[in-house]
């Protein structure tokens, strides 16, 4: 799939902007501060939702609009899918809060001119974003391995993203109904429902991770392979809270090299036996007020020649992870759903070194649309730069365009 054409109204610096693109490679190019992480982050929002560096959307619209008792940022993208033309449009809202004087953020999700809930729209216009923070995905805290799966996820399976809101909420009543418990007592038969309710979706998100992992870990490591001209075989470990291969346990850690094939755990068997768990579980888990079982907690590691890349590995290698890993969710959600991702790379060629920069490039041309920035075009090779269209940013504008 591709957008054809992007229209921001005080979202971040562009006050307005209207801008078209085609199929094929983009770079937008301007100095610090003119707008180019913004607008891919314009674009990703529209795939799925929510930015990837504002911890709210109220940062997002623009602070001159954002004075005004009402203000809407808007984003609304023209894309094409399977021949198909679509228009999603997201408005973030702020307004005021009745008669106490504060404001409220709301946002309504538009496709092709009619409301929808959120979790209905993920997976209409799909992307894949890089950027240079994004190493913290092998060397960060488990959750950012957790949401790069969930994004990926939300993306491509249909039904994902509904499910883990399902879960988030369920998780946090019977997080308070277990501090309840644990407080002032009570029948702890009240957790019945809840055990069943937390089983019946965490299963189903474990059991999606159980493939996508294994689907995703074959596309890289081939990608890995070649990134590193055949030095390093890569391998993806799953590592559920819950594991419902019956010989894991979790009163031990298994060891990291121990390859084990879950894809074989019927979704009935993930869901009977996670509620079995955590009902063993339940006094420890009224002891410590708060739900210690379940996908919320599953852990992924990465592997190169057995080493732990996570712990491990050194900048490079890192560097080469992430990029084969993000070669691997384009192919992936290509392979899944019959449409590629709009490829959005954020400043990441000045991250690295000639081959891998010459390796990513060439990626890229396969793809069917690719929009990357820079400050600097020396980064790109010739032949790149003669077939990408190039996109001048200045201020919240854009400039020129070369066809
Ligand atoms: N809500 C907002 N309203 C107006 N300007 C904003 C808002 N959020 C960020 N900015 C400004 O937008 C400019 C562009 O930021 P950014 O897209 O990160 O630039 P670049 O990636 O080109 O370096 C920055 O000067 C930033 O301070
Ligand atoms: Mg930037």
């Amino acid at each position: 799939m591709h957008l054809t054409h992007l229209s921001l109204t005080n979202f971040r610096n562009f006050a307005r902007l209207d801008v078209d693109f085609s199929q094929g490679s983009h770079v937008l190019v301007g100095d610090n501060a003119q707008g180019k992480t913004s607008l891919l982050e314009a674009i990703y929002y529209a795939s799925t939702l929510v930015s990837f560096h504002a911890d709210n959307d109220r940062q997002l619209i623009n602070f001159i609009a954002s004075r005004e008792p009402l203000a809407v940022g808007r984003i609304v993208s023209d894309f094409k899918r399977g021949g198909n033309s679509h228009r999603l449009e997201a408005r973030i809202i702020q307004e005021s809060n009745g008669s106490n004087g504060s404001q409220k953020v709301r946002k309504e999700i538009l496709l092709d001119g009619v409301k929808h809930k959120l979790n209905q729209v993920i997976g209409r216009f799909i992307t894949v974003l890089f950027i240079p923070q994004m190493l913290q995905i092998a060397e960060g805290a488990p959750e950012e391995r957790r949401r790069y799966l969930n994004l990926a996820l939300s993306q491509t399976e249909p039904g994902y993203a509904q499910i883990l809101a399902d879960y988030h909420r369920v998780l946090t009543q019977r997080n308070a109904l277990l501090k309840q418990l644990f407080e002032r007592a009570g029948d702890e038969k009240q957790l019945e429902f809840w055990d069943e309710k937390l089983s019946y979706f965490g299963a189903r998100i474990i059991h999606a991770r159980i493939s996508a992992i294994r689907e995703i870990e074959k596309l890289a490591a081939s990608i890995h392979l070649e990134l590193t001209r055949s030095g390093e075989v890569l391998r993806l470990v799953y590592q559920p809270s819950y594991d419902p291969m019956p010989m894991a346990d979790r009163q031990y850690t298994l060891p990291l090299d121990v390859n084990l094939d879950r894809s074989g755990v019927a979704l009935e068997q993930i869901e009977t036996g996670f509620r079995e768990a955590i009902i063993k579980l339940r006094s420890e888990e009224i002891n410590r007020g708060v739900s210690t079982l379940g996908p919320h907690r599953d852990e992924l590691r990465f592997l190169a020649n057995g080493i732990d890349l996570g712990s491990y590995g050194s900048r490079g290698q890192v560097r080469t992870l992430i990029l084969a890993l993000k070669l691997a969710e384009v192919a992936w959600m290509h392979q899944k759903t019959g449409h590629w991702p709009v490829f959005l790379l954020d400043e990441v060629l000045a991250e690295l070194d000639m081959q891998r920069r010459n390796d990513l490039l060439s990626h890229l041309m396969a793809c069917e649309q690719a929009i990357l920035t820079t400050t600097d075009l020396d980064l790109f090779n010739s032949n790149l730069l003669e077939k990408a269209k190039l996109y001048r940013i200045q201020n919240g504008q854009i400039l020129s365009g070369k066809d």
